[in-house]
């Protein structure tokens, strides 16, 4: 059995101490410092007990991209950064663009997954943006409908599949991007990028497909959900949307909270799509954040090989892990400080993203932190089997000493 002693929980957003026992994959909860230690193997001190948390922006890679990450070793991840519910996302080999291409995954997930995890059906059929997939046919497997790691350039095409998914009662999931503006930039275009020659990418370029978006969801009436924005005019023009009335959510990554181009360095490791981009931008997301116009954090977990990643800012692949450093981010950088409230974080880690797609809490859905000491980030201790992080050496607070999942533990620290 294992106690935590005088833990900190949220009953209705109001920070609560109890005792907690762990014992057959199920936590009971007691009056503070009620428990002895006597019949305990081990104890923890001042713990937080938070609701499992769900992310719903992940690249699992599986099927097609296993050298990458696998549905086992992306949930273990995820299961160790306190994570008991994931959305998968849908750049796989064969693309889930239809009922077989989704079953492929769905049996994977079935064998393998130790938390739950909601795989995203495609857009367009190979999300090529030509040709819309089987929403229809997905509709009983997949959580929502997305082409991320693609903007759909077409705005003809996003109007049919909006009405499509509104038919449905499904979220259109958008990585919004606008190609014509891309010029083979790789990293924001700004103070970084000229001082160092980088070819940037424009905040137009996010901002641009979102405000067409927006007036579409708003002409249609459709659930939209906009991916990992990073420009203040994306914040912006999402909350006055919101003041509309549009059914819009949204959700932002703890590396654009915490970091902008300044903090560059010249490895991929930095390296993301959308990129970091100025400080002005990473302010004005945190302000989205406490003001609700941000709904969610998630993390676009997005592993790639070491060789992948290897090439510098410019030659190598876009995306970095984030499962395991999630929460650790937020409360070093957001919380500690007085930044943002450790409840509005927990929000947006927990309920927020629930709602919005459905996904029930469960029952004996919890994971158990430890935040009083600092440790060095290392990605070679990492579950996933992705190493590229901007966060890597940074001082964190946040160690996750358990995870349970429906009566199982699926994370514990030794
Ligand atoms: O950095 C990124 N990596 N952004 C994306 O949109 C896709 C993702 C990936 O799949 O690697």
């Amino acid at each position: 059995m294992t106690l935590f002693t005088n833990a900190c929980m949220f009953d209705n957003g109001r920070l609560v101490h109890k005792d907690a026992v762990l014992m057959d994959g199920a936590l009971s909860f007691f009056a503070p410092n009620s428990i002895t230690a006597d019949a305990a193997d081990t104890v923890f001190h001042n713990c937080y007990i938070f609701p499992g948390f769900c992310d719903v922006h992940v690249h699992l890679r599986e099927p097609g991209f296993s050298y990458k990450e696998t549905i086992a070793t992306g949930t273990a991840a995820a299961a160790r950064g306190g994570y008991t519910a994931v959305c998968s996302m849908p750049n796989l080999n064969p693309v889930p663009d239809s009922v077989d291409h989704l079953s492929e995954q769905l049996s994977i997930i079935e064998r393998d997954a130790i938390i739950d995890v909601y795989p995203l059906g495609a857009l367009t059929v190979g999300q090529r943006g030509e040709m819309a997939a089987d929403l229809e046919g997905m509709a009983p497997y997949a959580i929502a409908y997305s082409d991320d790691g693609r903007g759909v350039q077409s705005t003809e095409m996003m109007e049919a599949l909006m009405q499509r998914a509104k038919a449905l009662g499904k979220v259109v999931v958008a990585h919004c991007e606008d190609n014509s503006l891309l010029k083979g930039g790789y990293i924001h275009d700004g103070e970084y990028a000229a001082a160092h020659g980088h070819r940037g990418i424009c905040s137009e370029s996010e901002w641009g497909p979102i405000k067409r978006d927006l007036a579409l969801a708003e002409k249609i009436g459709c659930a939209y959900h906009v991916c990992h924005i990073s420009t203040k005019e994306s914040v912006q023009l999402i909350r006055e949307a919101k003041a509309r009335g549009v059914n819009v959510t949204c959700e932002t990554g703890p590396h654009y909270l915490t970091l902008c181009d300044a903090d560059l360095q010249e490895h991929g490791r930095f390296k993301m799509n959308p990129p970091l981009r100025s400080a002005a931008d990473r302010d004005a997301l945190i302000e989205g954040v406490k003001d609700g116009t941000i709904d969610m954090i998630a993390t676009d977990h997005a592993p790639h090989s070491w060789e992948e990643k290897s090439k510098g800012l410019e030659k190598s692949a876009m995306g970095v892990v984030g499962l395991e450093t999630a929460f650790p981010v937020l409360y070093t950088y957001l919380v500690k400080p007085g930044i943002v409230s450790l409840e509005r974080i927990i929000e947006m880690l927990t309920r927020a993203p629930r709602e919005r797609f459905g996904i029930e809490q469960g029952e004996q859905s919890y994971t158990v932190w430890q935040c009083d000491d600092a440790y060095t980030v290392d990605p070679e201790n990492f579950s996933t089997k992705g190493r590229a992080t901007p966060f890597a050496g940074h001082e964190l607070f946040g160690t996750c000493i358990t995870t349970i999942h429906g009566g199982k533990i699926v994370w514990k620290t030794k």
